[in-house]
């Protein structure tokens, strides 16, 4: 293990306290909590700066009421729903008010959990498909045991871990320059008596496109009439979840379609809460499998949950139930559409520069994406236009598309609910600054980063 060590500043080092410290060892002696205190927060420092983080989806401020229930709530552990009664009947509220955001047929029946983000509700969403497609299978006494999901090239790579860790060939529909999306034409080709259910992502990670479910479910409609397979869908509403039903009420997308099976959320991203917060809700009590439920003791009874992880934290939760009230219908459908007017501003003004061409234009999550213009002939790509944001504060990051249209470079803008049209005019002119500065190159600039391997 290395030696690499800390020296712990004098100004802040305490009567006994050690000069340095190994980052790598547990310390044999104790030192003062404001001495460790200093270490963490200056190590931390050189963190980015969250506001201008515009490759995140997740909540990086809230207000100082939802910092006080936070604070409040630390130590309660979401799993013990005996010692936190409130904390477990808040959460079932929060349940009821998604459910029914989504328009289940009986939001108060629907299944539904909370869970630390969207990756773990899809994990139990896609548990919950390949059961219901085992019991199928056995009941008919045919073989269960080569099960396959279908989705788009373009799924978020927690649909990659469902797979391999719940062992479930994954079979990816390539998106193309003329299908971008899952759009159901290809469909066909795809799926067999094996497909234990097919993903729809409201919110595409990489350009936030919305697929259209309604295409999706006629598609599998007709495999239904002509194959007679009865095949459900799951939508990965991770980012949508929170802002089709403010601000695209007549979107169907939800339970309002029959083949929805189950739906997730990520209430650490439009939900708008602190990170560590996701929810998985489905269609009704058919579509959850009983085996998947398991009984802990509440208040001498018992309360089913479902989850991957025991304990966690329960604070997120009471951010949820604090937001739902405080923000109502009206509110979310305020923030988030500020957050649409602010990403449709900046992709308006970056679609107008000659050196881009807009991939999305922010109109559905407010997330947009572009690409350097075709014919485009400067010495420079978008890996360095992030590069030099980068030097400016800005993180904005580039990456390839994905498999198949992985020849195309995109650079993308998640706004959040605290970036402002002040900062988006700001940043619309660093870009242009910078445009500038690079378009006047005459060879390539040195790169140190590729930029590859960005994953969310
Ligand atoms: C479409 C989609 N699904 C799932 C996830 C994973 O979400 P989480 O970070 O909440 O686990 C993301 C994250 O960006 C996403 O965009």
């Amino acid at each position: 293990m290395s030696e690499e060590r800390i020296d712990v500043n004098p100004l802040h080092r305490r009567t006994g306290d050690a000069r340095s410290v190994d980052k790598n060892r547990i310390p044999e002696r104790s030192m003062d909590p404001l001495s460790a205190y200093h270490i963490v927060r200056d190590e931390t420092m050189l963190d980015g700066n969250a506001r201008l983080n515009l490759a995140t989806f997740v909540t990086t401020w809230m207000d100082e009421e939802a910092q006080r229930l936070y604070a409040d709530a630390f130590d309660k552990n979401m799993i013990d729903k005996d010692e936190y009664p409130q904390t477990a009947a808040i959460e079932g509220y929060c349940q009821r008010m998604i459910a029914e955001l989504w328009h289940a047929p009986d939001p108060s029946s629907a299944p539904a959990t909370s869970t630390v983000g969207s990756s773990e509700a899809c994990m139990l969403a896609g548990i919950a498909l390949k059961r219901r497609w085992q019991e199928r299978r056995r009941s008919a006494g045919a073989d269960a045991g080569t099960p396959n999901l279908v989705m788009s090239s373009a799924v978020q790579v927690c649909w990659e871990k469902f797979c391999n860790y719940f062992e479930v060939e994954p079979r990816y529909v390539p998106v193309s320059s003329e299908h971008p999306v899952l759009d159901g034409e290809l469909l066909d080709a795809y799926v067999d008596e094996n497909t234990i259910g097919v993903v729809a992502i409201l919110g595409v990670t990489y350009t936030g496109a919305y697929e259209p479910v309604a295409e999706i479910q006629a598609a599998l409609d007709a495999i239904e009439a002509e194959r007679g397979l009865d095949v459900p869908i799951h939508v990965d509403a991770a980012s949508g979840g929170m802002v089709a039903p403010f601000l695209d009420a007549d979107l169907e997308w939800d339970f309002r379609l029959q083949r929805v099976a189950s739906i997730n959320t990520s209430g650490h991203k439009y939900g708008l809460v602190y990170p560590g917060l996701g929810w998985a809700v489905w269609r009704d009590e058919a579509a959850l499998p009983e085996s998947m439920v398991f009984r802990v003791s509440y208040l001498g009874g018992d309360m089913p949950t479902l989850a991957l992880n025991f304990s966690r934290p329960g604070a997120q939760v009471l951010l949820q139930f604090y937001l739902f009230l405080r923000l109502g219908r009206e509110g979310y459908t305020e923030v988030q559409a500020g957050s649409r007017a602010v990403a449709a501003y900046l992709a308006e003004g970056i679609g107008a520069m000659d050196a881009f061409e807009l991939i999305s234009d922010g109109t559905t999550i407010p997330v947009f994406a572009w690409r350097l213009a075709d014919g485009h002939s400067g010495s420079w790509t978008l890996h360095d236009l992030s590069d030099r944001l980068r030097m400016r504060g800005w993180l904005v990051p580039a990456y390839p598309m994905p498999a198949d249209l992985d020849q195309i470079v995109v650079q993308r803008i998640v706004i959040r609910n605290g970036v402002t049209m002040d900062l988006a005019e700001s940043l619309l002119s660093t870009i242009s600054e910078e445009v500038e500065f690079l378009e006047a190159l005459d060879s390539p600039l040195p790169r140190s980063t590729t930029g590859d391997g960005f994953r969310h």
